[in-house]
């Protein structure tokens, strides 16, 4: 099929990427000129595990452009695949989705049927609005303009967005036009069907089994999408307000995770306590959440709640490090003079994406106390010195970026554990414990045993444990 995507972001570039290597017939536009020169030299914008061999293999067949003109005529499918950043409100801004329907609406032949798929996450009434938009342009234009508009609610992953991809657990389609389901069933019929032989890189997982395409109205899909990326930022923190409590009562908060994980109602996945969610998703989306229910005057307690045990397990951390500070050194004001390292600035591991990042608001909190830092992180400390560029204009020296974890730690006072990066499982912990001045170890994931840890040398402090 001939498929054009607008957007070339994680959405928009995985999406072309794995329907090029399904042999459909890709052009993807985007406006920024910067991203664009990059997948013309065939390189990827975007740091994705998997991405850059894809594009190697399939990337030639995808036509990249600035241009919607260019290239939505001759298109059967558009996906819209843009950002929806937050209002100051917190409610996502859809302009960019609607600027996209406007501009496909333009140039579309009159007498031709094309299906508008809106990929990103949007409020509930978008679609109805991106309908309403095409619509109006073709007024203006005159025409009588055949566009059915569908929404297809994405569910990927950073760092497993292609795994997911080629592996969905499920796809939903909110249309109420039978011939925009017809078209996207067609578009998912190799991974409905799993009829493609797996790329090298991401071979099938031996216990698959075929995701069903779910259809229902576009404002369901909306909805559902929101409801899912809640509902799994409400279970971590569900399990960090456990945390807490375990802490008092003398329990594990990882043994109590095990046992409820394995009632098959609750699951094992998304209950690992720590320093909580960030990225670009679950802040933006709960908040958005929160927005629609605003206008309704509808209260959302549970989601509200969701987003303060989030944001209060930054703080937390910093006051287990500070209480570390008082038992090991005895000082009243414990953060001042000291050196932190830390370990991880990416929101998750395999991205170097630091939206919402708990290192990033950590630091700060470390900074504002008198603390000198240190940070390491095996691909996010660009993007990450980009985000603290006001503390650093005040002084460069004021996060110490290091591209070596054991000359960070050299005579540091600290390590704060924040991403769970695999290198950061395999530390030589008796060296680390060994040249640091207080061997002092705060594992914001619980990537350590407090025995193997306290063995190595280590003052350790987890969450909930
Ligand atoms: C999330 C959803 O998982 C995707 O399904 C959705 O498509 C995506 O948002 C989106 O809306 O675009 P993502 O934000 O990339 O994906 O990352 P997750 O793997 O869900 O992790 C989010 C955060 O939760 C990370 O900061 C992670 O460290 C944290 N987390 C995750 C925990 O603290 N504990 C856990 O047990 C699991």
């Amino acid at each position: 099929m001939k498929i054009a995507i607008i957007g070339t972001g994680y959405v928009g570039l995985t999406t072309a990427v794995v329907l090029a290597y399904l042999n459909h017939e890709v052009a993807a536009v985007d406006k920024d000129t910067h991203k664009l020169k990059r997948l013309h030299e065939g390189k990827s914008p975007i740091h994705e595990p998997g991405i850059q061999t894809l594009l190697d293999e399939v990337g030639y067949t995808i036509r990249f452009t600035p241009s919607v003109a260019e290239v939505v005529p001759e298109a059967e499918l558009i996906l819209i695949a843009v950002g929806t950043p937050p209002k100051k409100n917190g409610e996502a801004d859809t302009r960019h989705v609607e600027q996209a329907a406007r501009e496909v609406a333009q140039v579309c032949h009159p007498n031709r049927h094309y299906t508008l798929v809106v990929k990103s996450t949007v409020p509930i009434g978008t679609n109805l609005r991106v309908a309403e938009v095409v619509d109006e342009v073709f007024a203006t234009r005159g025409i009588q303009g055949n566009v059915s508009v569908a929404s297809n609610p994405e569910f990927l992953q950073e760092g497993l967005a292609l795994q997911g991809a080629f592996y969905p657990d499920r796809i939903v389609v909110g249309a109420h036009c039978d011939d925009a389901i017809d078209a996207l069933r067609r578009l998912y019929q190799p991974l409905l069907e799993q009829t493609f032989d797996p790329p090298s890189t991401f071979p099938r997982p031996e216990t698959y089994h075929l995701p069903p395409m779910m259809t229902t109205d576009p404002s369901s899909a909306e909805m559902l999408k929101y409801a899912a990326n809640t509902f799994l930022a409400l279970k971590i923190s569900f399990i960090n307000e456990i945390a807490g409590l375990c802490e008092k009562v003398g329990a594990d908060v990882t043994e109590v995770a095990r046992g409820i994980g394995l009632d098959t109602r609750i699951g094992h996945r998304f209950l690992q306590a720590g320093l909580g969610w960030g990225g670009s998703c679950y802040p933006k989306d709960t908040a958005a959440l929160l927005g629609v229910a605003a206008q309704w005057e509808y209260a959302m307690p549970i989601t509200e709640a969701a987003r303060a045990v989030n944001f209060r397990q930054r703080e937390v951390i910093v006051e287990k490090l500070r209480d570390a500070f008082k038992t090991c050194c005895g000082e009243k004001n414990a953060m001042q003079g000291k050196t932190v390292g830390i370990l991880g600035l990416a929101f998750k591991p395999n991205t170097d994406d630091v939206r919402s990042a708990p290192a990033l608001d950590i630091i700060r909190c470390l900074v504002a106390a008198g603390a000198s830092v240190r940070a390491h992180d095996p691909i996010a400390m660009p993007n990450a010195e980009k985000d603290l560029q006001d503390l650093m204009a005040l002084d460069r020296t004021t996060v110490d970026f290091q591209e070596d974890v054991y000359r960070l730690s050299h005579g540091a006072d600290a390590l704060v554990l924040v991403t769970e990066w695999d290198i950061y499982h395999r530390l030589e912990l008796r060296r680390l414990a060994k040249q640091m001045r207080t061997p002092i170890l705060i594992d914001g994931r619980n990537v350590y045993s407090p025995h193997e840890a306290r063995e190595a040398g280590f003052h350790y402090v987890g969450v909930g444990r």
